[in-house]
């Protein structure tokens, strides 16, 4: 398998499939890599006669330094999970400087005020420093394709805004939410809760899944509360926020229309590890 760390060496290797007018599929991701990951590799490889993985731990995107200290880095278990999956997969593994030159720094994006609502709100500067590193890093690899997971599904709307706004020929593809047995919502930072964080956040699914069941008979105000409630008393999971938004400009809402998609967002605090989830509600 391939693996680049040059920016220089990989372009030569993307300037080569361009000659050959090879598609490239392209799966961005912060390594510590799972199942949700190895889904999204598998359908950029079934739809693409190339597949790049990119591994990168980015640090624009972090609002809390603790937690960029803190993020799981597992390269080499990372590159023995592609190479089981295909020996033909590409892997860039950049430094800060390969990817941003000597200025680590975001640019300041206007993404319609959709980097303003929830995790956007909690983490300012977030989706900046997201759009800022995918710039980049489209512009280095030229994909055809580009896969994401819906578990972000807010980053998943900046992203298809940020091509837009870059003009860049990617095609943004969204997959779904992978999740363990018990409905947790496979995710790279699973890997730091313990035990009994882990055995109680299958709640926060649970929690979604009444949320959708009672959507179209309760009240958002009704379904609001009901949430806050269950997370009072809980001295393990520690409740964020808990939104329900239009699926097409994720602004919140406190009543429902006819004929709108909605959506139901939830981030909560594990100890120091944030998680994040979301449902379709019709
Ligand atoms: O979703 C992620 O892992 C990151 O936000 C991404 C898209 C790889 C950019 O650093």
């Amino acid at each position: 398998m391939r693996v680049y760390e040059k920016r220089l060496d990989i372009s030569k290797h993307v300037a080569d499939l361009q000659k050959q007018n090879k598609t490239i599929g392209f799966v961005p991701t912060m390594g510590a890599l799972h199942r949700g990951h190895l889904a999204l590799v598998q359908k950029a490889l079934s739809e693409n006669q190339v597949v790049i993985v990119n591994i990168f731990v980015n640090p624009t995107q972090f609002n809390n330094s603790e937690d960029l200290v803190n993020y799981p880095r597992t390269l080499e278990t990372d590159i023995k999970l592609l190479s089981n999956v295909s020996s033909e997969i590409i892997v860039f593994t950049p430094s800060a400087k390969e990817v941003y030159g000597a200025q680590v720094e975001s640019i300041t994006y206007d993404f319609k005020g959709l980097e303003r609502e929830m995790e956007g709100k909690y983490r300012p500067g977030h989706f900046d420093g997201v759009g800022t590193v995918l710039k980049h890093l489209f512009t280095i690899v030229t994909p055809t394709r580009a896969y994401f997971g819906e578990k972000d599904f807010q980053q998943l709307q900046i992203v298809k805004q940020l091509v837009v706004i870059e003009k860049m020929a990617v095609k943004i593809i969204g997959c779904p939410i992978y999740r363990e047995e018990s409905g947790l919502a496979l995710s790279s930072r699973n890997k730091r809760l313990n035990q009994k964080q882990l055995s109680e956040s299958p709640l926060i699914y649970k929690i979604l899944k009444q949320v959708k069941e009672d959507f179209g008979t309760k009240s958002v105000t009704t379904l609001n509360k009901w949430v806050s409630e269950q997370f009072e008393n809980n001295d393990t999971l520690e409740l964020e926020y808990f939104e329900i938004a239009k699926t097409s400009n994720l602004k919140s809402i406190k009543r429902k229309q006819e004929n709108i998609k909605y959506r139901a967002f939830i981030a909560v605090f594990a100890g120091e590890v944030r998680l994040i989830d979301n449902i379709a509600l019709n």
